[in-house]
């Protein structure tokens, strides 16, 4: 290769370099036209490799700095264009998620607590500030639990009257939904010792009709005390706070004789109506009064039935429906409303914070 050649080949690849650089449309495309113009075995390279068969020795260094300055101005090429294929790559990445400002924002959508809920804590929040311990329990229990242990034996009418749901389950004859909360009576004083203190809200089931006023389950409240000494005087100053918390200053609450096998004496608990104040109105059926739970002082056979020492302990249970307290407090005229799951009727109700 004479200089002359030398130097139109060098020409040569400083424009087939840009060219080639500058049409390279990714990073690896980049690079092998890099190692084409600029590699070893590149045209470049046999330029340089003939440098030596120059004699001449300012032309030989003349033509050294053509090559140089031909290798530095195509490096410089290829960085610029590697400088904004790696741009091209950012943008991409960037518009793949890009946020437009301009949209309007998604509102998050708030929950709010079902009616039923509402009142059952309000309800165990009195109970919470006055002592008790709130607990809950199956609803699929056993005829001892739910029956026999409660001193309602097999053959008692109290069986029947609460039309009991039966669970068929092979090798487990005995098994119902329970129909009160006061199963849990009998479960926490096999499990504590007094001093006892406890409220149980939950759910109760009874094969009755559905109507605007009925369903086959609802929800009960079960309070239980047991302790040395309790007395009579106890369940009504009790029954009195929790009322006057629940329903207002001014209520007041009627003990009237009432019959439960678990309990003696048994008491009905009527509150004076808190719609009407007592004047009679459609809610109290112009009584003037609700009937809302029973009561009484736990049956020393209860007690005896849990190994609990009746002469030593006494002890007051309660429990009564509180679906109705949700109704009236909320002015729902029909129950099954509170079972339909209807979001625009449930979402009137207190949005949680
Ligand atoms: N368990 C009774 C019912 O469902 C209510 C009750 C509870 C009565 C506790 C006395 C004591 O009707």
């Amino acid at each position: 290769m004479d200089p002359q050649e030398m130097r139109s080949q060098v020409e040569r690849q400083l424009e087939r370099g840009r060219q080639a650089f500058s049409d390279a449309a990714s990073i690896d495309e980049l690079e092998a036209a890099q190692s084409t113009i600029l590699g070893r075995k590149s045209p470049l390279g046999d330029v340089q490799r003939a440098l030596g068969t120059v004699d001449d020795v300012e032309e030989r260094k003349r033509l050294g700095r053509v090559v140089n300055e031909a290798r530095t101005a195509l490096a410089e090429a290829a960085a610029s264009r590697r400088a904004e294929l790696d741009a091209e790559a950012e943008d991409a990445l960037v518009s793949a998620d890009r946020v437009d400002l301009s949209l309007p924002g998604r509102r998050p959508r708030v929950g709010s607590l079902h009616p039923f809920p509402l009142i059952e804590y309000e309800i165990v929040d009195i109970f919470t500030r006055m002592g008790y311990r709130v607990v809950e329990g199956p609803e699929v229990e056993d005829s001892w639990h739910n029956f026999d242990a409660l001193n309602i034996p097999p053959d008692h009418p109290a069986r029947t009257s609460m039309d009991t749901t039966f669970v068929d389950v092979p090798g487990h004859p005995d098994l119902v939904l329970r129909t009160h909360t006061s199963p849990m009576q009998i479960r926490t004083l096999e499990s504590q010792e007094p001093p006892v203190h406890v409220v149980v809200p939950g759910r109760v089931y009874r094969n009755e009709e559905i109507t605007a006023r009925n369903m086959p389950v609802f929800h009960q409240v079960e309070g239980l005390v047991v302790d040395e000494g309790i007395t009579f005087a106890d369940l009504k100053g009790t029954l009195e706070t929790f009322f006057r918390e629940l329903l207002g200053e001014e209520r007041r609450i009627r003990l009237s004789p009432s019959f439960f096998p678990f309990v003696e004496p048994g008491a009905q608990v009527d509150v004076s109506c808190f719609v009407c104040d007592g004047a009679g109105c459609r809610t109290c059926s112009f009584s003037g009064w609700l009937e809302l739970m029973g009561s009484g002082m736990v049956h020393p056979v209860v007690l005896e039935n849990c190994g609990i020492d009746p002469e030593r302990y006494t002890g007051f249970a309660f429990g009564g429906g509180y679906d109705r307290l949700a109704m009236i407090r909320f002015g729902i005229p029909d129950i099954r409303l509170l079972w339909d799951s209807d979001v625009r009727f449930l979402e009137q109700f207190e949005v949680l914070s």
